[in-house]
C-alpha cells in the first residue's frame, strides 16, 4: 500500500516536472531596457509587462499609417526619429492637411514620465494612444475601425498572436503594444551621460578623465551651477524630466490654460509639462506653442522673464535676479552645456527605426 502511494506520488511529481520543463512554454519573451548602471530601472505597469514581441508589434504600429482614417499619417509622421521623435514644424501636419494644435513632443525616456501631453491631461502611456488616433487634427480615425483593419491584416494577425497569444485583436492591445515600444525609447548616451556615468563608475584612469575635468572646469564652474541649481528644479535633473507641471512665464504670450484645464484649479493656470531637456539641438522649435525657434531665444525668455507673467513658478520668481545677471559669456557656456545633452546615437539607433 505504502509503496503504491509512493509510486503514485512519484508519477505525479514526474509529470509535473515534464510539464514544467519539457512541454515548450511558448509565451512572449520578457524585454529588458538596456540602461547604464547608474540609471534606476523604471517602474513598468503590472498589466503591461515589456516583451520582445509586444515591443516589436508596437514598433510596427508606430510606423504604420493604418492607424489613420485615410492611411496617410503614422505616429512617426509627427514623431520623427531624426529629430529625437519630435517634429521641426511648429505645428505638425495631420490627416487632410490639418495641423496639430500644439508643437509635437520628443518621445524619449517616457518610461519615467508621470504626466503626458503639454497640459498633463493623461497619466499613462496606455491611456494616451487613443488621443492622437481619434484627434481630428492628427489621425482622425475611430478605434473600432482600427481594430477591424488590424484583424483583416495577415501581418498583424501574426504579430498580435506572438505578442498577445490567444487574445482577440482589440484597439486596447494595440495601444498597450505602442506603449511598450515607447517605453523602450531611451536616450542616455550624450557626452553629459558619459561624464556622469564616469563619475559613478569611477573610471579614474580612463582617457576620458581629462575630458571630464576640462568639461567641469569650463562649463560647470563658469555657469556657477545655474543649470543644476535653477533649471533642474523643474526639468528633473538631466536624467528624467516630464514629472513637473509648472508655469515658466510663457503664459503672457499665450491664452492657453495649461494644467488648469485638467485639474480645474485656478492655481494651475498656465502650467505646462516641463519636458526632458535633452537632444534640444534636434527638437526645435520649443515650448508647447512652438513659439521659440532657437535655444538663444529660450535663454532670453528665462533671462528676461516678463514682469506681468501671471502665476509664475516660485523657482523662477526666486531666480529672477540671478537669471537677469547672467553674462553673455556664461550664456554661451550654458548653451554649450545644453548641447552636451545631445545624444546623436538616438537618431540612428536601429532598435527604434522603421521595422
Ligand atoms: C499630427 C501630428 C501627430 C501625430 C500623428 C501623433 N502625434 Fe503624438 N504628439 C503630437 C503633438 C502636437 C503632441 C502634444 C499634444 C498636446 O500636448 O496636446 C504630441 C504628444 C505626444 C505624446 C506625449 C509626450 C510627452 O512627453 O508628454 C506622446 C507619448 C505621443 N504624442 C505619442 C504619439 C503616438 C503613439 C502617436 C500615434 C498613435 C502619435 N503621438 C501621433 C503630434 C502628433
Ligand atoms: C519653474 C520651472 C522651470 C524652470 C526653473 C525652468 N524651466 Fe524650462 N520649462 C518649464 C516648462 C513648464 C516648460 C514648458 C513650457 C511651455 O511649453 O509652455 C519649459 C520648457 C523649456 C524648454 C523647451 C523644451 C521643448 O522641448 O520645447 C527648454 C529648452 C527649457 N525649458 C530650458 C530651461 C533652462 C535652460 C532652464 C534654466 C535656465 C529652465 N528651462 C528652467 C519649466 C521650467
Amino acid at each position: 500500500m505504502k509503496s503504491r502511494m509512493l509510486q503514485i506520488s512519484f508519477a505525479l511529481v514526474l509529470s509535473l516536472l515534464i510539464y514544467a520543463f519539457v512541454v515548450p512554454t511558448k509565451g512572449p519573451t520578457p524585454y529588458i531596457i538596456p540602461l547604464p548602471s547608474h540609471v534606476p530601472y523604471p517602474e513598468i505597469p503590472a498589466d503591461n509587462p515589456l516583451t520582445v514581441e509586444g515591443v516589436l508589434l508596437g514598433r510596427h504600429l508606430f510606423y504604420d499609417p493604418i492607424l489613420s482614417i485615410d492611411g496617410t499619417i503614422s505616429c512617426s509622421s509627427c514623431h520623427k526619429q531624426e529629430f529625437a521623435f519630435s517634429d521641426t514644424a511648429r505645428f505638425s501636419v495631420g490627416v487632410g492637411g490639418n495641423r496639430s494644435k500644439r508643437n509635437s513632443m520628443s518621445l524619449v525616456n517616457l518610461a519615467w514620465g508621470r504626466r503626458f501631453f503639454w497640459d498633463g491631461r493623461v497619466g499613462s502611456l496606455e491611456e494616451l494612444v487613443h488621443h492622437p488616433v481619434t484627434d481630428a487634427f492628427e489621425m482622425g480615425e475611430d478605434t473600432n475601425r482600427v481594430a477591424e483593419k488590424l484583424r483583416n491584416s495577415a501581418k498583424y494577425r501574426d504579430l498580435f498572436a506572438r505578442a498577445f497569444p490567444k487574445q482577440k485583436i482589440t484597439f486596447r492591445l494595440a495601444a498597450y503594444s505602442i506603449a511598450q515600444f515607447m517605453r523602450t525609447i531611451v536616450s542616455f548616451n550624450s557626452p553629459m551621460d558619459v561624464f556622469v556615468n564616469g563619475m559613478y563608475t569611477r573610471l579614474d584612469d580612463t582617457p576620458y578623465d581629462e575630458t571630464f575635468k576640462q568639461f567641469a572646469r569650463e562649463h560647470l564652474e563658469e555657469t556657477h551651477g545655474l543649470v543644476s541649481e535653477i533649471c533642474s528644479q523643474c526639468h528633473g535633473g538631466y536624467l528624467y524630466g516630464g514629472v513637473f507641471m509648472r508655469n515658466n512665464g510663457l503664459g503672457g504670450k499665450t491664452p492657453e490654460e495649461g494644467f488648469k484645464s485638467t485639474s480645474g484649479l485656478l492655481t494651475d493656470l498656465g502650467k505646462f509639462k516641463a519636458p526632458v531637456i535633452r537632444n534640444l539641438s534636434y527638437t526645435y522649435p520649443y515650448m508647447h506653442d512652438g513659439s521659440l525657434r532657437t535655444l538663444e531665444e529660450v535663454m532670453d525668455h528665462y533671462q528676461f522673464l516678463s514682469e506681468e507673467a501671471e502665476n509664475l513658478a516660485p523657482e523662477l520668481k526666486n531666480a529672477r535676479e540671478r537669471l537677469r545677471n547672467i553674462t553673455p559669456e556664461q550664456k554661451q557656456h550654458l548653451l554649450q552645456m545644453l548641447e552636451y545633452m545631445n545624444d546623436p546615437g538616438l537618431l540612428t539607433n536601429p532598435a527604434y527605426s522603421k521595422p
